[in-house]
């Protein structure tokens, strides 16, 4: 795992928007992962004004989002399709066809996690996949238990998890209690991954995912499995870590 520690969560886009750049040069039809969520916005937002500089195109690009409520219209303000629309895709110039959410409302759940799997290989796997992180260690909403191995499924959020972004709804009882996810092991299977988290309420599980065990009670700790992993977190995030100095001089590099 490379952990940088960045002076702001404004320098760690800059470092993955750089990191995304140079995916999309080496390969134009490039196959991009997105989470939504508060972590990534900057991300989206450097990657925006990049775009409107003439500096990138996402054109030829493939996108498939991390995850999607149960239960919630597809035009709900905070369905994830909605939300990565107004933050990104429709900002840029990838193809509408070409973004990818789990269908939240599908009849037959199972057969829809089904047909994202397929879509996924067929695209040729994920090349970059970004991910925030859950104040109870997910990733995608693959909560605490979530097999290391699982696929795209229906999950149940935890009631952490449901309390961490009930106040993005009007009212609590909004707050969908099911989504569809790619799995732990779907989301191992990308080319390369980037992981953003910033402030103080992320530090124990950041410390966690870094330093502790590998176990399905903490799903960001698999990403210690896979071979290509970025950390880009703030001072705040990194304060429980160990090994900060060892990460500074291995890695500070990048940031300077
Ligand atoms: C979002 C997702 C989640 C978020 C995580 C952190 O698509 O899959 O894992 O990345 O809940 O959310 P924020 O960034 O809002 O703290």
């Amino acid at each position: 795992m490379k952990v940088v520690i960045c002076n702001s969560n404004v320098e760690a886009a800059y470092i993955a928007a750089d990191m995304v750049t140079a995916q999309i040069e080496s390969k134009p039809n490039t196959v991009l992962g997105l989470a939504t969520g508060s972590s990534p916005l900057a991300l989206y937002e450097e990657l925006v004004n990049r775009y409107r500089r003439g500096d990138i195109s996402f054109a030829c690009t493939t996108m498939f989002l991390l995850d999607e409520y149960v239960g919630l219209p597809v035009d709900h303000p905070q369905s994830f399709k909605t939300f990565i629309r107004r933050v990104f895709t429709d900002q840029i110039d990838v193809k509408a066809k070409a973004v990818y959410v789990p269908e939240g409302n599908a009849l037959d759940d199972q057969e829809a996690c089904r047909k994202y799997e397929v879509s996924i290989v067929e695209a040729e796997g994920i090349d970059l996949q970004i991910l925030g992180i859950g104040s109870n260690g997910h990733i995608g909403f693959n909560e605490p238990s979530s097999s290391l191995a699982s696929r795209t499924r229906l999950i149940t959020l935890t009631e952490q998890t449901q309390r961490d972004n009930a106040p993005y709804f009007d009212h609590r009882n909004d707050m969908p209690t099911q989504a569809l996810t790619q799995g732990i092991g779907t989301i191992l299977d990308a080319r390369s991954i980037i992981l953003v988290a910033f402030g103080l309420k992320k530090r124990d599980v950041v410390k966690s995912a870094v330093e502790g065990p590998v176990t399905a009670m903490m799903p960001a700790s698999s990403l210690q499995l896979h071979p290509n992993v970025t950390i880009l977190i703030d001072e705040a995030a990194a304060s429980e870590l160990e090994h900060s100095e060892y990460y500074r001089s291995a890695f500070g590099g990048v940031t300077s």
